[in-house]
């Protein structure tokens, strides 16, 4: 399977979260936090109106780190799931990108993104 390396695993910091942009638009198209221990990566769209979650660079959560947020309108998921669990899109869920970790790496299945693929490899 061909994997997109993303970032290396310990760079997601619990309770935080990064946005990416694999496919170079411009603009980050996933985000990846890590709670509980687990890393979760999600695609950044909002359920409710198909527009990104965060107010500026890798603010996906709340204060205290234990929801995502969507800053257009409030709504906030459980990081574990991505379900929304307060807002316009109550009980809709964030799109879940599925990933593995190979090396201390990050790595995408690239049927998941769009060309280009700067750090694509064999895995
Ligand atoms: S666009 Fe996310 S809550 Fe409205």
């Amino acid at each position: 399977m061909v994997g997109f390396s993303l970032c290396r695993s310990d760079e997601i910091v619990e309770g935080q979260a990064r946005g990416f942009d694999p496919e170079q638009r411009g603009r980050d198209s996933i985000f990846a936090l890590r709670h509980d221990g687990q890393i979760r990566i999600y695609r950044n769209s909002c359920p409710h109106l198909d527009v990104r979650l965060e107010y500026r660079k890798d603010r996906f959560m709340s204060a205290d780190g234990q929801l995502i947020m969507c800053y257009a309108h409030g709504a906030q998921f459980l990081p574990a799931t991505g379900e929304c669990i307060y807002g316009p899109c109550l009980g809709e869920r964030l799109q879940a990108v599925q990933w593995w970790e190979e090396g201390g790496w990050v790595v995408l299945d690239t049927t998941q993104i769009e060309s280009p693929l700067p750090r694509a490899r064999e895995g």
